[in-house]
């Protein structure tokens, strides 16, 4: 772990000096910056973003987008809100950068459908940018570089925050997830190149681009680099957005926001891990117990079961239904659990479910089915005592 502290995003930055710093390293030195700074995603799957965005800038095509990713539909997640609401200029100046890094002329925010009491502001900002010389053609005097930003809203369903539903829903299709390959980096919003990152990825990269990936790389781990804003809810003292460093450990975040007295916490939203008390040393970073940024604490007087529940009901109401282990599966999990609860679900039963969930992890379509069985699985590993107990016994 290393040892500088402090914020990143929300460290002091002048306006616009990513951007310049951008301009003045040219296209491969931007991405080139980028990638030195390790900086993976920032949604979740910790893909890292310096390689995504040469892949696209190297892809062929006159016509290439910049997508961000504000669809933030992962329960117990509200840091891109914050970020939209309180750090706007920087998420559409990360998004500029990108721009420029790849070769694209537009940028799309693709905003969730709860967050629309936000687009004034947004439209605002964007409006405030393009006066400055900071959107449209010729951004801050150079010729060769014209970028402009618009926003599509989306309408609430949770898999279109996966980005090849997302794409499919910005071209007015149903939001379904696509087959991987072709990525969107080779194939994406109508047919071109196209990258989508999340809120909180672009707002980081102005700071890369101005302070160095040294600067970001002082904080985290080796693996996973500088620091994370986490959503932190449930049972605390303090619950709210933090950055904090990547690596820390559960304990220590436990600390932070007044929740000590936790018997586990949920890391990464319904599609995360449920971490048991005897685990807080773990650390959050993509080498150990990964997230978008969901944390959802968990007193003493939980009963672990009803959590189970709660996030199978989520997940058989927002499967997108396209593939049969994630529509059958979430409802044989959910049905599953119920019989728990009622005192009818037999070992063998449940054993059965357990490998209906190995299944689904591996042969669903998507990102959604394949870690919907997570928490489930979790909580039966790590709270048996709780479960084992309302199997029904033969007598
Ligand atoms: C069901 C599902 C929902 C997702 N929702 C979001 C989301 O709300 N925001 C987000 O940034 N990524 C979400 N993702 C991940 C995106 O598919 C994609 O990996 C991400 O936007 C890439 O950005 P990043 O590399 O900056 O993290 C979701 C993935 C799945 C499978
Ligand atoms: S895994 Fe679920 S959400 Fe993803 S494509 Fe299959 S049915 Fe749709």
């Amino acid at each position: 772990m290393a040892n500088r502290q402090g914020p990143i995003i929300f460290s002091a930055i002048e306006p616009s000096a990513g951007l310049k710093t951008a301009l003045d390293k040219g296209r491969p030195g931007t991405i080139a910056e980028v990638r030195n700074s390790g900086l993976k995603g920032r949604g979740g799957a910790g893909f890292p973003t310096g390689v995504k965005w040469n892949l696209a800038a190297s892809a062929r095509g006159d016509r290439k987008f910049v997508i961000c990713n504000a669809d933030e539909g992962e329960p117990g997640t509200f840091k891109d809100r914050v970020l939209l609401a309180e750090y706007a200029d920087l998420v559409f100046e990360g998004m500029t950068i990108a721009g420029y890094a790849v070769g694209a002329k537009e940028g799309i925010l693709y905003l969730r459908g709860e967050y629309a009491y936000l687009r004034s502001h947004l439209e605002g900002v964007l409006a405030a940018r393009r006066e400055n010389g900071l959107l449209g053609k010729g951004i801050l005097g150079k010729d060769d570089f014209d970028f402009d930003i618009t926003i599509f809203m989306g309408a609430g369903a949770y898999v279109c925050g996966e980005e090849t539903a997302l794409i499919e829903s910005l071209e007015g299709h149903r939001g379904e997830p696509r087959n991987r390959p072709p990525y969107p980096v080779t194939q994406g919003y109508l047919g071109c190149p196209s990258i989508v990152n999340n809120v909180e990825t672009f707002a980081v990269t102005p700071h890369i681009l101005a302070k160095g990936a040294d600067w970001f790389k002082a904080v985290g781990t080796d693996r996973s680099t500088g620091s994370k804003l986490f959503s932190v809810s449930g049972d605390c003292e303090r619950p709210g957005v933090y950055e904090l460093p990547m690596g820390i450990t559960v304990a220590e975040l436990l600390e932070h926001v007044g929740g000590e007295n936790a018997k586990a916490v949920q890391i990464g939203g319904a599609s995360g891990h449920c971490v048991p008390r005897k685990d807080f040393s773990r650390t959050i970073a993509y080498e150990d117990v990964p997230t978008g940024g969901s944390i959802i604490v968990f007193g003493p007087g939980r009963d672990m079961l009803a959590v189970a529940k709660n996030f199978m009901e989520f997940f058989v109401e927002e499967s997108c239904g396209q593939c049969t282990p994630c529509r059958v599966g979430n409802v044989k999990i959910l049905e599953c659990i119920e019989m728990l609860e009622e005192g009818r679900c037999s070992i063998e039963y449940l054993n059965e479910i357990i490998e209906l969930c190995r299944t689904m992890q591996v042969a669903s379509k998507c990102g959604l089915g394949q870690s919907s069985p997570n928490a489930f699985l979790s909580i039966i590993e790590h709270f048996q005592d709780e479960i084992l107990g309302r199997v029904h016994v033969c007598r």
